[in-house]
């Protein structure tokens, strides 16, 4: 396509993973750099392999490994960068220097873009302490790109929407106020608000574009050049009513920074040169510079009024089918139960906690479920009044509280959404978070990993002594912690070349694709059969043992990986001098792989089984679901 091809490097961040999107789009050959070190980190895995699935390729390289680096490098035209740079979040902004010399080192590079996306840091010498750091760093990293004479150009992407739009610019909370407003000063400096979306389509744009050689690109949209005033504006059109405003002045704002915390005073510094000295906008676009939307006058870019849309409350229609709370929606089961609940025409709430605070990738999740057609309730699991009201809007509740150790663990909390169904009284179904192994056959389970058993059986007990209607979802093996890996323990990829076999790895074990354990799930909400009873996924074609699985993916990558055994007793073990995580996985392997306790057992009276009970769901086989893991 002679298109430049291009090496995203922190592809899975917030910035990043829209730019990967972005370069797929505008039909770039796309790399992403896949680091070693994520490790367990399910999220980021199956970011890297949805990528996969749209036609970008993984390259794994380690910032810390030069080598690999210029490996990485040379494979491509263009790298562009998006390492961490917010300080309540992550900040790694001066890793980049060690891609500076990679890329030096690999010498094809035709263009390099850092992760900027911010001010301009060449217009900040003057900057406030302490959060001059993230200009002073950027500026650091520019000397090194000029120095080896890296042709390069520099996104100037002002203020992210999510960051500043959609909390009207208010420091702490990354949603809407209800009542009232705070106002930098009178409010009237202008602003550039971008949709991160159109960050990532013009960053895309600049890097075949002579015209942004070795120059910085500002993202200046005229619509989009705002005062605060202006964009509350827009908002209380949408919602048809006005906030109560209160205002700051320039002096108290400062003065606020003293004994916050270093993260938040980086924070008031920037919202000081933005909203009370106007650096976005206090200056002209010189020699060195191009404007966005003058270069691409073609991108129709979001103005702010239909980005605040989606974050007015949406009234969903009545369906006749039963209302659905989902608490846990933003989790890795949680997301996926909110979207069949959508797809299947139950009208949807998400729990949304005010606990989540600055976390803009939950924030975000829960606006796109409103996209979507959810609605959000606000509640706290810690505040019973609040829970009984969530409770109180539906009749189904499910709940996907965090169970995995190495991830997060708050199985008990559920104890307290059982009490306000308690209170409530009105809830036809209830879904304790369970999707895995059934608890019930667990009795007799290994120390420590019995622990999540142990908490899912009390759990049970709660909602039983309570006469709550229940349905238990048994949902065995998921996928992209049990098949995408072969189910090699310390890793979610598969194995390249060595893989390893528990015992003669011929014990049958249930994998399921978590898409179709939420589509079963919301299947069985409303299905009488299901009342009151286990439900087990085991569909026919995804009962496999460990063997059949590496059979599956051989056959797919059209070559034999070299196998070793491990016996019951070396596998046991194993699991001394680890630490507790580790532990509770060899113990929950252990039973799954050696004990065969997913199969071991016929359904009976108080079980039924998913595929039988819902023929129509064309559930994932594993050779299909392993497709999209092959190297491309
Ligand atoms: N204008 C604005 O309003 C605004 C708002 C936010 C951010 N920004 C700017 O945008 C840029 C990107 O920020 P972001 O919020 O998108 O970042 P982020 O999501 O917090 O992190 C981006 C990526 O950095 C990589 N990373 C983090 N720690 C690392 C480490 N120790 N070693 C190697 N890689 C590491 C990870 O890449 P992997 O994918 O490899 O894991 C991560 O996904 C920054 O320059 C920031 O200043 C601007």
């Amino acid at each position: 396509m002679g298109k430049s091809k291009v090496l995203i490097v922190g592809g899975t961040g917030y910035v990043g993973r829209r730019i990967v999107k972005a370069s797929l789009e505008q039909g770039h050959e796309t790399y992403v750099l896949q680091r070693p070190e994520i490790g367990l980190d399910i999220e980021k895995v199956q970011m890297l392999l949805s990528f996969k699935k749209q036609g970008a390729r993984l390259v794994e390289a380690s910032v810390t490994d030069h080598e690999s680096l210029v490996d990485a490098v040379k494979q491509v035209d263009v790298v562009i960068c998006t390492m961490s740079g917010v300080h309540f979040r992550s900040h790694n902004l001066l890793m980049q220097l060690k891609l500076v010399e990679a890329i030096k080192t690999a010498g094809n590079v035709k263009r390099f873009l850092p992760s900027e996306f911010g001010m301009d840091p060449a217009r900040m010498g003057h900057a406030l302490e302490p959060g001059r750091v993230s200009f002073d760093e950027k500026m650091v990293v520019r000397k090194a790109i000029e120095d080896a004479n890296i042709p390069f150009t520099y996104i100037s992407a002002n203020c992210f929407a999510g960051y500043f739009a959609a909390n009207l610019s208010q420091m702490r909370t990354l949603l809407p106020p209800r009542d009232k407003v705070l106002l930098y000063g009178d409010a009237n400096v202008k602003v550039v608000y971008m949709d991160e979306d159109d960050v990532a389509t013009y960053t895309i744009k600049t890097i075949d574009d002579p015209r942004t050689l070795n120059k910085t690109v500002y993202l200046r949209p005229p619509e989009n050049i705002l005062t605060q005033r202006q964009l509350i504006d827009k908002w209380e059109k949408l919602i048809g009513k006005k906030l109560d405003k209160f205002s700051i002045s320039e002096q108290d704002f400062l003065a606020s920074m003293k004994d916050l915390d270093y993260a938040s005073q980086v924070g008031v510094g920037h919202f000081y040169h933005i909203f009370y000295e106007g650096c976005l906008t206090n200056f002209e676009i010189e020699e060195g510079g191009e404007e966005a939307s003058e270069l691409y006058p073609e991108v129709n870019y979001t103005r702010m009024d239909q980005y605040l849309r989606v974050n007015k409350q949406s009234r969903g229609e009545a369906m006749g089918k039963s209302k659905v709370l989902v608490v846990g929606g933003t989790g890795y089961v949680g997301r996926r139960i909110v979207k069949a609940s959508l797809e299947q025409g139950h009208e949807t709430y998400v729990l949304q906690r005010p606990e989540i605070g600055l976390d803009i990738e939950k924030v975000q999740m829960l606006l796109s479920f409103k996209k979507q057609g959810a609605r959000l309730v606000e509640a706290s699991v810690s505040d019973h009044e609040s829970l009984v009201d969530a409770v109180k809007q539906v009749d189904v509740v499910i709940c996907t509280m965090s169970g995995v150790h190495f991830r997060s663990h708050n199985l008990l909390m559920q104890l307290k959404l059982v009490e306000a169904i308690k209170t409530a009284g009105n809830v036809k179904r209830f879904l304790p978070s369970e999707f895995g192994m059934d608890p019930a056959q667990m009795g007799h389970a290994l120390e420590p990993g019995r622990v999540t058993f142990d908490e899912k059986m009390i759990v049970r007990k709660a909602i039983e002594d309570a006469n709550i209607p229940f349905t238990y979802i048994s949902a065995n093996c998921f996928a992209g912690y049990f098949a995408a890996n072969l189910s090699q323990m310390k890793t979610l990829l598969p194995p390249r070349d060595k893989v390893l076999l528990y015992a003669d790895g011929n014990v049958k074990v249930v994998y399921m694709d978590e898409d179709d354990v939420a589509t079963y799930t919301i299947k069985t909400i409303d299905d009488p059969r299901a009342l009151n009873k286990t439900v087990y996924l085991r569909p026919p074609e995804n009962i496999l043992t460990q063997r059949q699985l590496i059979e599956k993916w051989e056959k797919l990558i059209g070559r034999q990986l070299e196998k070793s055994s491990i016996s019951e007793q070396d596998f046991l073990a194993s699991m001394k001098g680890m630490d507790l995580a580790d532990q509770v996985g060899v113990g929950h392997f252990y039973h799954i792989y050696y004990e065969g306790c997913l199969t071991n057992f016929d359904i009976g009276e108080g079980g039924e089984e998913a595929s039988q009970l819902y023929p129509e769901v064309k559930y994932t086989r594993m050779d299909q679901y392993l497709k999209v893991k092959r190297r491309t």
